[in-house]
């Protein structure tokens, strides 16, 4: 009876233990680019279904697209190429115009409806699913065609820069690149946070 009272107390004092130590929330830097299906499908089917059910207070996300893509601006202005074409230059400068403009809520939730779309880079589809989370796609198309876009994107090329992937997309966390959190975050995201966090939250059971 000792015996298993002392052993509760060291699993309670562990279990304790742990819980002071682990954090309260993580953030996540997302590395990525429209139309690339890694992405896509870290986006789609890791990264909405943890932010919904962890909640943003404890999934803090930070989408910087850009990924493989590259500047000219030898000209003065500012040329992308993107990984898959046009196209996707253009998907992530929308991106980047609604990420400048809208709350990370609506943000995600953007992204998410853009991406799992058939089309992830059509303006239609853009602009459907910036009007279904109350982003207004005027205030995008001026981001577009004002240059602001092209200034966002290049900020993103210089964050893509400095982390240097060689995988897209990559997930740091806390702007801390490690590989094991990179394989854990796109084979199972949710596992990997219920790790982090060291808490008995709901989700992390089932
Ligand atoms: C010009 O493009 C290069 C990449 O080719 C980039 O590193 C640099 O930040 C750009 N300069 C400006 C002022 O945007
Ligand atoms: C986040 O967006 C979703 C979907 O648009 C909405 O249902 C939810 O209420 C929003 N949450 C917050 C905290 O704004
Ligand atoms: C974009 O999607 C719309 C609606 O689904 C479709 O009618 C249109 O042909 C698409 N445009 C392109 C360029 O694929
Ligand atoms: C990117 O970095 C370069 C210097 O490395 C700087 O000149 C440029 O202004 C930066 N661009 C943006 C948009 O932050």
């Amino acid at each position: 009876m000792l015996k298993f009272v002392s052993l509760l107390a060291l699993v309670l004092g562990v279990a304790t233990a742990k819980y002071l130590d682990a954090p309260t929330s993580v953030t996540l830097q997302v590395y990525y680019e429209t139309l690339c299906p890694d992405s896509i499908d870290f986006l789609v089917h890791q990264l909405h279904p943890s932010y919904v059910n962890f909640g943003g207070d404890v999934v803090q996300v930070e989408l910087i697209p850009y990924g493989f893509a590259s500047e000219d601006n030898s000209t003065g202005e500012k040329v992308f190429t993107c990984q898959h074409g046009p196209e996707e230059c253009y998907g992530n400068k929308v991106h980047s115009c609604v990420i400048n403009a809208a709350t990370v809520n609506q943000t995600v939730n953007f992204v998410f409806c853009a991406e799992r779309s058939a089309s992830p880079a059509n303006s239609t589809i853009l602009q459907g699913c910036a009007e279904q989370n109350d982003i207004s796609w005027t205030d995008v198309e001026d981001c577009l065609s004002s240059g602001l876009a092209d200034d966002l994107l290049s900020a993103n090329g210089n964050k893509t820069k400095v982390v240097d992937p060689s995988f897209i997309p990559t997930i740091t966390i806390d702007n801390v690149y490690s590989q094991d959190n990179q394989d854990g975050a796109i084979k199972h995201l949710k596992t990997l946070l219920c790790n982090i966090l060291q808490y008995p939250i709901e989700y992390c059971r089932c």
